[in-house]
């Protein structure tokens, strides 16, 4: 969603706040814009589209200057176009501010500011705050910093702010709440802030998260400071930075999604690392060891989350009922929130989210901890806002994700949730000793076997050249593989806007088995294992429409290769474990038929990375 970025310092800011935007382009976006304060006011360019428009903008209009703004808007109130661009500016055009999240009461100030002569040139509810925050600091004539706290102690919603004054090119603004922001602090007067840490990690390690209802002042002369909204002075917590700069970059790929799912067995085994003794036959996962007790007498566990995370709760809700006996419910972050449910005390509650953003996921958090429910959390990025917002929790090790179509947290999480599951399996004894160590020793090799797996890249590339021209793909998939075939459909419409549909794979003849011929590709995950003779007879189902199948089946099936168009082969493991190999021809294949489309796979339309409004 909305990325922001601002520097203050000794350099030029203008080419600092474009590197930053372009850093920021993955969290998806539709216009973007800079302010830079030079000698005679703001340079002051923004537009509909990409960065790289922005930048022929600002071509011709060189923007001298040390200080400014820059932000990459994803449209909520008001359509993309160069009005509702961000930065918008006060009525006296003294002011600019970019803005990240939404002003819920935004109609009620901008009315009530109407009546006071104020007059708007978008329709955005970023626009309607920065003429408040002027309007404060006209009528009570205190300083920029103290009118910005003023005004957003009667602001409902959530943001991540950053203010200018062209009169005052020494200072930064900055608040949050609800939204991510962190200072970088350089070494010689150089401050950086960004919404997340990608436009920072290549000028210093050294990073302030701001918290919920700070404000902080940036001030050439006094540095960082920083009070609440209630004007109690804080202390700003300097942490490292733990990214490292490839990570962000695309490192000889032609993607940031190809290059993540060719990461996916260092991440995998990253995210295994210091979790499993096999010497000792014992899973450790510190945050369930630390509220053993809680996960000793759950008598539920509830899952929450959205999208891709939504698909790996889903997989978790096999492993946890099949692993430990606990009856297990899946919940979409955004219905949860809002349906009354019924919260009991005896309750975990797992959140699982990649970047640790998610908005629906946070007010599911932050309802389920309300009832009195154990919350934990299952999150990529450190220090976000749902890892701390958890009672406890298992980091997934995966390294930042930049493409949209999220592939190697997907694995991450279902691994990090198998080996929770098999911890809590382990202290309540419902599994046997020998089936734990099994399951723990294929756990370790499954890496090398995502390693096989990759190299079904060319086979999965010609099954692309086939079917990249249809209108509709169905997946098919029955027990631990029906997530996933959830998940496969969602990667192919998210990237190549072929509309696609995952279904358990027997529920088929209920309704979409009247959309097969010829023309449909079906996708049939069809492992050996529990439900494959029951898989088998879907396929024929199929056949007997006329469909086309691609199988993805243990290497050596010699019963599927019989009915299907084309196979896909991938190394046997325990049924639990499927997910994670048979989760990458998918990913791979709607990488491919994106390609072939044409598409921006990294930035697909519409989609934000992290999605940080209802
Ligand atoms: C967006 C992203 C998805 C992601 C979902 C949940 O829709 O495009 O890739 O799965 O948000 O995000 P989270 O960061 O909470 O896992």
């Amino acid at each position: 969603m909305c990325g922001i970025v601002g520097y203050l310092g000794n350099d030029e800011a203008y080419p600092i706040l474009i590197k930053g935007l372009r850093r920021l382009e993955y969290r998806g976006y539709d216009s973007a814009g800079v302010a830079i304060i030079g000698n005679s006011g703001f340079h002051l360019h923004k537009c509909k589209g990409k960065v790289a428009d922005l930048e022929s903008l600002v071509a011709s209009n060189p923007s001298p200057g040390s200080i400014g703004i820059g932000h990459t808007r994803w449209a909520t109130h008001g359509a993309p176009n160069d009005v509702n661009a961000h930065p918008h500016t006060s009525g006296d055009g003294k002011l600019a501010l970019i803005h990240n999240g939404i002003i819920e009461n935004y109609a009620t100030l901008k009315a009530e500011l109407i009546n006071r002569g104020h007059v708007f040139k978008s329709e955005t509810d970023t626009e309607v705050l920065i003429h408040f925050i002027e309007d404060v600091r006209n009528t009570t004539g205190v300083d920029l910093f103290e009118a910005t706290r003023i005004a957003l102690s009667e602001v409902v919603g959530a943001y991540a702010i950053v203010v200018i004054d062209r009169e005052n090119p020494n200072q930064l603004i900055a608040a949050k709440k609800s939204s991510p922001m962190v200072i970088g602090i350089g070494s010689d007067g150089d401050f950086y802030i960004a919404s997340d840490a990608t436009p920072i990690i290549e000028y210093t390690k050294n990073v302030v998260y701001m918290e919920d209802e700070e404000v902080a002042r940036i001030d050439r002369e006094d540095g960082l400071k920083i009070v609440t909204i209630q004007n109690k002075q804080k202390t700003p917590y300097i942490q490292a930075l733990e990214m490292k700069l490839e990570a962000i970059e695309k490192g000889g790929y032609d993607s940031f999604m190809l290059k993540e799912i060719h990461e996916q067995p260092r991440s995998i085994r990253d995210s295994i690392r210091g979790r499993l003794n096999l010497n000792l036959g014992m899973v450790k996962m510190s945050g369930v060891d630390q509220h053993a007790d809680k996960w000793m007498n759950a008598s539920r566990i509830i899952i929450v989350a959205c999208g891709t995370s939504w698909h790996a709760g889903l997989v978790a809700e096999y492993l946890f009922e099949e692993f430990c006996r606990i009856p297990v419910e899946v919940e979409y972050a955004s219905e949860f929130r809002y349906r009354n449910p019924v919260i009991l005390p005896g309750d975990i509650v797992i959140a699982i989210s990649q970047s640790g953003e998610t908005a629906d996921t946070l007010a599911a958090i932050e309802l389920a901890k309300s009832h009195g429910a154990h919350i934990f959390g299952v999150c990529n990025v450190v220090g976000s806002t749902i890892s701390r917002a958890t009672h406890s929790g298992a980091y997934t090790h995966a390294g930042p994700e930049i493409g949209v179509a999220s592939t190697k947290a997907f694995t991450a999480q279902v691994t990090v949730l198998f080996l929770i599951a098999l911890s809590v399996a382990q202290k309540k004894g419902t599994m046997s000793h020998e089936r734990i160590h099994r399951l723990m020793a294929e756990l370790n090799s499954i890496p090398d076997k995502v390693e096989e797996v990759l190299l079904t890249n060319a086979i999965v590339e010609t099954i692309a050249e086939i079917h990249k021209d249809h209108r509709n793909a169905l997946y098919l998939g029955r027990g631990y593989s029906f997530p996933v075939a959830l998940e496969g459909a969602l990667k192919l419409k998210e990237i190549s806007y072929i509309h696609a549909e995952g279904y358990p794979a027997a529920e088929m003849k209920h309704g979409p088995i009247a959309l097969i011929d010829e023309e449909m590709p079906v996708f049939v995950i069809a492992t050996q294992g529990h439900s494959y003779e029951k898989v088998v007879s879907n396929i024929q189902e199929v056949k007997a429409r006329k469909g086309k199948i691609i199988a993805i089946v243990n290497s050596g099936d010699k019963v599927v290769k019989e009915l299907a168009d084309h196979l896909i082969e991938i190394p046997k493991t325990d049924d639990s474990l499927v997910p994670i190999l048979s989760v990458i021809p998918l990913q791979l294949l709607a990488y491919h038929v994106a390609v072939m489309r044409g598409c921006n796979v990294d930035q697909p339309r519409n989609l934000a990375k992290s999605v940080t409004v209802e």
